[in-house]
This record gives structure tokens, sequence and C-alpha cells, in this order.
């Protein structure tokens, strides 16, 4: 088996308390290609040369560059890790793939923009490039002990899903993945959503809405519900839940429990394990980053791939455009840009300063 060159762009700074200015992702990626036969990391680069110089010195890479393009130019990676914030996803991407690199795994949320999330699967499809994007939970266990019992039609047939998280683009991201994950890679039909931002909150440098209420049908029917930002309440009442015609599935009850199930006339959940994992971790990354790998050993479509992100994405921009439009959206999703950063831009959202 051939050795397989990584390039990881965007360091990051290993810090005690990862917070929303850095959780320093690319060593996540790290710890993962480290476990890969046949895998070496053989360069980094970051605009702080600081941050580097101390990647390369944790994993023993080779090389070291503060302009990823002269990185990809000169180490020639087969693979990329992108661990950038989102707006600069677009531009590594589309560079990487002009590059001629492999492979390309990239953070999530896809982009900043419709527009760009297009523009960045289309480049790669075209090139024949794996482009992957780091939706981990879908190699969670509580998450594939769910998507079993739901598959082993134990809840019945699948009716509404159901998720409660911080904001619709950064975290939401993960959660309406799942949505994807439940039901099959169905894409949605239409979606219908209000946003609150009356303060700004900015994430990775991107806005993130206060809170929101988002309505979807997916193509088979399937609706799903999400509801953002409810601060300390908790409006579902767990992370994810799963409504079947015959049961109930539910994910982080509690923000503890991590999968728990009800069939229609029992009165008492039942808990099944999950070998320690929550529906954070430990795992997710490494087993993500394994498969992606091997996909493209063996010439398999990824989960992670391209595709399905853009499914999440359409929501994503779709439920802000809801917003804009003060009505609802039927897909395909007709627009470039992201309507929550365009509304605030223009002045029609005005929301107070962070530390107002
Ligand atoms: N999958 C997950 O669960 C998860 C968790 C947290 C964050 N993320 C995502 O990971 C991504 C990165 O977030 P992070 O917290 O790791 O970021 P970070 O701030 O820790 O690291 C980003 C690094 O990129 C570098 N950088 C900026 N511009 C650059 C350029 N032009 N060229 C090269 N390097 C450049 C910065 O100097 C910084 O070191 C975001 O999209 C975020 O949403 C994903």
């Amino acid at each position: 088996m051939d050795t397989l060159k990584v390039g990881i762009i965007g360091t990051g700074r290993k810090k005690e308390r990862p917070d929303r200015f850095g959780y320093a992702m690319a060593y996540e990626h790290a710890n993962s290609y480290q476990a890969i036969e046949n895998c070496e990391i053989v360069a980094c680069a970051d605009i702080s040369e600081e941050n580097a110089a101390a990647f390369a010195e944790t994993y023993d890479v080779a090389q070291t560059f503060t302009d990823y393009r002269a990185m990809l130019d000169e180490a020639r990676p087969d693979m990329v890790s992108i661990c950038t914030w989102m707006h600069l996803h677009e531009p590594m991407v589309l560079d990487a793939v002009a590059a001629g690199v492999k492979a390309i795994h990239c953070e999530k949320p896809m982009a900043d923009t419709w527009g760009g999330a297009k523009r960045m699967a289309e480049a790669a499809e075209k090139a024949g490039v794996q482009l992957t994007f780091n939706h981990q939970r879908r190699y969670g266990a509580p998450f594939m002990m769910a998507k079993r019992i739901l598959d082993e039609g134990r809840i019945g047939e699948l009716t509404r899903l159901e998720c409660e998280c911080g904001n619709i683009y950064d975290s939401g991201t993960h959660f309406m993945d799942m949505f994807s994950f439940f039901n099959g890679e169905q894409r949605a039909k239409w979606v219908l959503a209000q946003v609150d931002y009356r303060k700004e909150n900015k994430v990775f440098g991107a806005h993130c809405e206060n809170q929101q209420v988002v309505l979807t049908e997916y193509e088979n029917g399937v609706f799903g519900l999400i509801m953002t930002g409810a601060g300390g309440a908790s409006p579902v009442g767990c992370t994810d839940k799963l409504i079947g015609t015959e049961g109930v599935i539910e994910l982080g009850v509690n923000k503890a429990r991590a999968v728990r199930y009800r069939l229609a006339g029992e009165k008492e959940w039942t808990t099944p394990d999950t070998n320690g994992e929550s529906i954070h971790g430990p795992g997710f990354i490494e087993r993500a980053i394994a498969d992606v790998v091997a996909c493209l050993r063996e010439g398999r479509k990824c989960q992670l791939d391209a595709s399905n992100a853009l499914i999440v994405t359409e929501l994503i921009f779709g439920a802000y455009e809801s917003s804009r439009r003060r009505g609802r959206v039927d897909f395909p999703l007709d627009i470039e840009d992201n309507p929550l950063a365009a509304m605030v831009e223009s002045g029609d959202l005005q929301p107070a300063p962070a530390n107002a």
C-alpha cells in the first residue's frame, strides 16, 4: 500500500479550554491520520508561523509553511485537511482541487454562502477529487445505535425528526446532518423558519442567530423540526428525537443519557449501553477520518461526501432565506449568498453589539 501524504491547512493553537475562537481541530485530524496505516503528515500551513511550528513539533512534520498555496505547490500532498474558519473553506478547497490533490477533508460547516458550497462540490466532482466534510457524528455509537433501532423497524415508520442546538449554522450543521443520516439522505422539499437576532453572536467569525424555529418536509414526507438557541430551556426535551409510528428514540436527554427508546404501549424507556460514548464522543473523528481514507483507497463513496453535505447546507441557508422572504422557501434553493449575513449587512437585522 502506497504511503498517503497528508497536508494540514490551518493548524490552530492548542488551548486548555477550546472556545468559539479556536478549537484547533487540526490536532484532532492529525491524531486520526497518525492512527492510520501508511499515512504520513508531510506538511502543514498556518498564517501564524508560531502555530505551524508548534503543530509540526507535536506531530514531527517535516515541512511548515505560512502560505498554504506554497504548501500545495512544494509539498504536493495526496490529501489535505482544511481546518480553518468557514469563510476560508471555499477558496482553500478550490485551490486544493486546482493543485491536483486526490482528496480533501474539510471542517464543517461547508461554506459561508450557498453559492460557495455549490462551487466547491462542482469543482471537486469535475476534477474527480474526493471532497468530504467533518460531520463526524455519523460515526458515534449513540447515533449509529439509534439508526440501527430505526432501521430494524422497532419504532415503526419514521414520521418526524426533532433537534435542539445552539444555532442552525455552526452547531446545527451537525444536528441536521443527523437528520439526513437517519432519513436515508433524503433531500428537503421546502423549509419555513423564523430567526431572532437581537444580539451579535459570532462563532468562528460568522454571524449565527440567537434563536430560531425551523420546519422542513423531506421528499419522503418525513418532517424535521429544529429549535435553536433556547438557552437553558429544552423545547424538544433532548438533543435529537426520532418519532415513529410505533415508538420514539431520544438522544442527549439532560445532555447526559446518550440514547434511549420507548416502543408504543411501553411505560418504561430502554437505555442501551453505548460503551461509554456520549453524543460528543470520544472516537468519532478518528473513525470518520479512517473511513474517509479507506474510501479514497478503495474508491468507495464516503457518507461524508459533498453531495450529502449539500443537503444540510441547503437547509441552513434555506432557513435563513425563509426569514428574509418572510415565507416558505421551496427547494432547490435559488440564492447564492448567506441571507443572515446579508440581512445584517443591509441593516434589515440590527443585532446589538455582543458586549452591550
Ligand atoms: N467538527 C467539529 O466538531 C468541530 C468543532 C469545532 C470547530 N469545528 C470547525 O473547524 C473549523 C476550524 O475551527 P478551529 O476552532 O479548529 O479553528 P482555530 O482558530 O483553532 O484554527 C484555525 C487556524 O487557521 C489559521 N488560518 C487563518 N487563516 C489562514 C490562512 N489563510 N492560511 C492558513 N491558515 C490560516 C489560523 O491562524 C488558526 O491557527 C471551523 O470551520 C469550525 O466550525 C468543527
